[in-house]
């Protein structure tokens, strides 16, 4: 059995908490919220779908025994976004977690885009966690509560990466709006972080970013020097400790887990991991043969 695929936190860790996870209803928003209830939060989901919602609610609170409220909500639309707030405040007296999980994304060449499908991505991702964390921040700051935000990014948030540049765009943004009001909102006991997954299978993502035979083509595991992809579990369990009380004294930080898949991409000689162990003696020779030159 391994570790990463158990439960880490302490029972009742999030005891008496009600957290708000948007796109909660699929992929890793419902992994995160099936823990959170676990742990002993009351958790709102949100998306532009209410049946899937109600659908994971129900599986959810047969399996934990939780709470959750559905609300259906785009978080494009700062109405709707209110309207969410004000419901979830009703529902459970009050909201103390903030998780920006929602996100739109697919791979295109950029030159095929239309103004309105970048838009789209930008609109999901940076003015959809901008218009919950306004709303719920100012809730938070109007009612002297003690908040957390954690924001899910991606690595390409710092490096970028062709074929999903909207996606790139906004998740730099939202990073920037975590750093940045990890400072400014601190005097109001407002923690602000964010995580930065590597490939974790989701039909949601993966549908989009490698559809038809494109998982075949391009293993995934490859890629990372763990060989691995990520279990939702361990996601949870990151995310979990970020939003608790343990993680006190965290603010403005980004976790990468992605089993080290970016920095492979990114060091310059990474490519000799390809060079087989019994060449490294010839090398080593022809090496130190020049340094007598
Ligand atoms: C080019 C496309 C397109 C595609 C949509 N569009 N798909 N253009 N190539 N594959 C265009 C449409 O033609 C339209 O353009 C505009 O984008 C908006 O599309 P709609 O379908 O009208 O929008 P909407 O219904 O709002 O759907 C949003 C969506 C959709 C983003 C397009 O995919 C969605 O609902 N996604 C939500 C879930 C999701 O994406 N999950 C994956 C997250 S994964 P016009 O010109 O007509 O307006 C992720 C992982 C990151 O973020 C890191 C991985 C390592
Ligand atoms: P997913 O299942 O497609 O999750 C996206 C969620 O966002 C869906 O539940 C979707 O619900 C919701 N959503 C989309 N547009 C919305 C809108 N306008 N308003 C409200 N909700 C909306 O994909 P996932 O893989 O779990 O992704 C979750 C998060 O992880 C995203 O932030 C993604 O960028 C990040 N991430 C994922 C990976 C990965 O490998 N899976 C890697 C890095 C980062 P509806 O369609 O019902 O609205």
């Amino acid at each position: 059995m391994n570790l990463y695929t158990q439960p880490m936190l302490k029972e009742g860790a999030l005891k008496d908490k009600v957290a708000v996870v948007t796109g909660g209803g699929s992929g890793l928003g419902k992994a995160m919220t099936k823990y959170f209830l676990q742990l002993g939060a009351k958790v709102v989901i949100t998306s532009r779908n209410l049946e899937k919602l109600q659908a994971t609610a129900k599986e959810l609170e047969d399996e934990t025994g939780g709470k959750v409220l559905c609300v259906a909500c785009d978080v494009r639309n700062w109405e709707e976004v209110e309207a969410m707030k004000d419901a979830a405040v009703k529902e459970f007296g009050q909201i103390d977690i903030l998780l920006n999980n929602a996100a739109g994304n697919f791979i295109s060449p950029t030159e095929r885009l239309t103004h309105s499908a970048f838009d789209s991505i930008l609109d999901i991702v940076l003015k959809g966690t901008k218009n919950c964390t306004l709303s719920i921040g100012k809730y938070w700051i109007d009612n002297k509560i003690p908040g957390t935000v954690l924001n899910i990014v991606t690595t390409y948030a710092w490096t970028g990466s062709a074929y999903v540049v909207p996606s790139a765009c906004a998740k730099a943004g939202v990073l920037a709006m975590t750093r940045s009001l990890a400072v400014e909102w601190a005097k109001y006991r407002i923690r602000f972080n964010a995580i930065a997954p590597g490939p974790f299978p989701t039909k949601g993502a993966w549908d989009r970013l490698l559809p038809g035979n494109l998982q075949e083509k391009f293993d995934m595991r490859k890629k990372v020097p763990l060989r691995r992809v990520g279990e939702h579990q361990e996601l949870a369990n990151l995310a979990a400790y970020l939003v608790s009380d343990y993680s006190a004294y965290m603010n403005g930080e980004v976790v990468t887990i992605d089993g080290g898949e970016w920095l492979q991409g990114a060091g310059e000689f990474n490519m000799l991991e390809e060079i087989p162990q019994e060449m490294w003696d010839m090398l080593e020779a022809m090496i130190k043969a020049k340094k007598s030159n």
